[in-house]
């Protein structure tokens, strides 16, 4: 039945008489046919979410229901596909009507006319259940695509070879109850509904991202969330990209969501050409892009995080672990936000639909690890990692703080660190992961990861501390041994946690070469505070050598029991007082002050500073020659 438009405001359309239609039913909306979503029925008036630009949308024009949710199409040949948000090829849009995407086109998500090699799994007369795997297609040379019996199907199959299918042809026949159900490579599936599992599993595998301060400090699991909240170019959309070109996932699917065209427009040129370095394949192979850019229409920034987390809940289920990228979520909160406005709903905060946490723990929810449908109990996991743009960099406005609320890792990017060219500019104080990861890393990277991760972690905290002091006092104020957990702290930033996204093999670091650089890192740092404690025992023995407390004998006594400044002592004090006077110059009275600026002069520090260039496979032996190298020449410092 067709209904008629009564109003327009933006993306918002109300229609009347659209009988029947259901929530979440996607309509077709004027002459043109624009693809729109019904998000409210009251009466005989439902209210549509438009995905496409409503501009010359007139009240009368004619709206028609098309029976179904919106939905995707799964099957084999996503992998490598550019869609829009509502699973629209994008170079074939482009190809039926140029750069900018005509109003009202449709176009097959997938290429039905290619024919992909099925190879049965199952055979004819076995009973199967909803989610078992019934045969596979070589998606690409690394992904099986594996066939399933669709959620809602069960039987006996009475048909089932192998030979070349097009996605529409069907490749098995089930018999249940009388009831044929042909099985064909292709299904669809309503994004706004989780695609059912058997069981959630506890996350227990870290996704290993390359990225230092990440599998350090704040690591995630496959199956877990993360959100990367931060200001204006602070380096989400290079952290999300770089994430999606190294995290060992299976299979990335990457949601451009509302951001400039520009930052996808890299994406979709730089991605193709992207070598995969683990499995020498070009990385758009295990790659789906889902391109939704600042000009398109604010709507279809919520299908495009529903189509990307639906994708990644289908390769889930074949058993993959699936990394899914959204950049950025507040794009999707404010198009909440200006819907929620058009259709005159009670504000919460800031104007956010008060909807907006249950939605975005509703998205987050959906991922996870777990076992999977079906006999064989696969075992997949979908990993979500969501930027965050908070207006001003202010994390707590209604975003950040709703997604941080289910997020497991926060990856807080600071402005600060950003302007002084610090990448990736994660905060390490305010950053956390609630994901205990310490027994994997501990059995399958190095036994002492875990100490020398903590001994890291303190070196930078005591860093902060101590650099409050020195901005109210000056670094003359510092004794030794705090000038040179400065430096160490200096090392741990800059040769350690600082990582150029862009270099050629500094750009990803695997965990057992991260550890080899720490360690040298910490073995400079220990062995410096040796040397620095030797110096300072021996200074004490020469002091206590000098006949100064000898002159005191015979007057008071019970003064004689108090310890006497010696003359160095004194000397030290006169100057640390000078030095803390407005215009001091800085002084260098100690004697052991000499060790630290010997240790900085040593031929180890620049070699610190170069580990970023260790080719992989050699960082090993080089990170245990320079380990040795720092015990050598700081032990051998006096
Ligand atoms: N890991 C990194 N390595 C090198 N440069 C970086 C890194 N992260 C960010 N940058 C620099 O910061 C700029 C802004 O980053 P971008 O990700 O676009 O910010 P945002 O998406 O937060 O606005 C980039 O163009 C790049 O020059
Ligand atoms: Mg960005």
């Amino acid at each position: 039945m067709e209904g008629r438009i009564i109003r327009v405001a933006g993306p918002v359309v109300v229609s009347e008489n659209l009988i029947g239609a259901q929530m979440y039913e996607v309509v077709r909306v004027g002459a043109l046919g624009l693809i729109g979503e019904v998000i409210r029925i009251e009466g005989n008036c439902a209210t549509i979410q438009v995905y496409e630009d409503t501009a010359g949308l007139r009240v009368g024009d004619p709206v028609s229901a098309s029976g179904a949710p919106l939905q995707v199409e799964l099957a084999p040949g996503l992998l490598g596909s550019i869609f829009d948000g509502i699973q629209r090829p994008l170079p074939i849009l482009r190809d039926q009507t140029g750069d900018f995407i005509a109003r009202g086109v449709s176009a097959s998500a997938l290429d039905r006319a290619i024919k992909w090699q099925f190879d049965p799994h199952a055979r004819v007369g076995d009973r199967v259940e909803p989610g078992d795997w019934i045969g596979s297609v070589p998606e690409t040379a690394q992904i099986a695509h594996r066939v399933l019996v669709p959620p809602n199907a069960r039987g006996t199959l009475i048909e089932i070879q192998a030979g070349a299918f097009t996605i529409d042809e069907p490749i098995a026949i089930l018999q249940n109850d009388g009831a044929r159900i042909e099985i064909k490579l292709a299904q669809k599936w309503a994004v706004r509904i989780a695609r059912p599992y058997a069981r959630k599993l506890d996350p227990d595998t870290p996704l290993i991202t390359g990225q230092r301060v990440i599998d350090s400090f704040f690591p995630v699991t496959k199956g877990g969330t993360a959100i990367i909240p931060g200001g204006f170019g602070s380096g989400k959309t290079v952290a999300e990209q770089t994430l999606a070109k190294w995290a060992d996932a299976d299979i990335v699917i990457y949601v451009g969501c509302g951001e400039r065209g520009n930052e996808m427009t890299d994406v979709l040129e730089e991605f193709p050409q992207l070598i995969d370095a683990r499995t020498n394949e070009p990385l758009m192979r295990r790659t789906i892009l889902i391109a939704n850019t600042s000009n398109m229409p604010v709507a279809a920034r919520e299908a495009s995080i529903y189509t990307g987390i639906t994708l990644a809940e289908y390769y889930r289920d074949m058993g993959y672990d699936v990394a899914l990228m959204a950049d950025s979520t507040s794009r999707w909160g404010e198009a909440l936000r200006e819907v929620s406005g058009r259709l005159e709903e009670m504000p919460g905060e800031e104007g956010y639909p008060a909807y907006l946490a249950t939605r975005l723990a509703n998205f987050y929810e959906r991922a996870g690890r777990v076992i999977a449908l079906g006999t064989d109990q696969r075992v997949g996991s979908v990993t979500v990692i969501g930027a965050v743009s908070p207006p001003g960099g202010d994390f707590s406005e209604p975003m950040t703080q709703n997604s941080l609320r289910v997020a497991g890792a926060f990856w807080g990017l600071d402005t600060g660190l950003a302007r002084r060219r610090h990448f990736p500019a994660i905060n390490w104080i305010t950053s956390y992961s609630l994901y205990d990861l310490r027994k994997w890393f501990v059995e399958n990277v190095a036994s002492d990861w875990e100490a020398q991760t903590a001994d890291a972690m303190a070196i930078l905290q005591e860093e902060t501390k101590l650099m409050e002091i020195v901005q109210l006092v000056g670094s003359d104020a510092l004794a030794e041994d705090q000038k040179a957990l400065l430096q160490s702290a200096r090392m741990v930033r800059e040769d350690y946690l600082q990582q150029f996204a862009f270099h050629e093999i500094d750009g990803f670091c695997p965990p057992r070469k991260a550890y080899w650089m720490l360690r040298a890192i910490l073995a400079f740092h220990r062995e410096l505070m040796r040397a620095i404690k030797r110096s300072a025992a021996r200074d004490r023995v020469i002091k206590t050598e000098t006949p100064v407390a000898a002159s005191n004998n015979g007057n008071e006594s019970s003064r004689a029991q108090e310890p006497v400044p010696s003359k160095a002592q004194e000397h030290i004090a006169g100057e640390f007082t000078k030095s803390l006077e407005p215009g001091a110059m800085p002084v260098h009275p100690t004697d052991h002050s000499a060790i630290l600026e010997r240790a900085l002069a040593l031929p180890v520090v620049p070699e610190i500073a170069r580990m970023k260039e260790w080719k992989h496979d050699e960082a090993e032996a080089r990170g245990r020659a320079l380990v040795d190298e720092i015990a050598r020449a700081v032990g051998a410092l006096r």
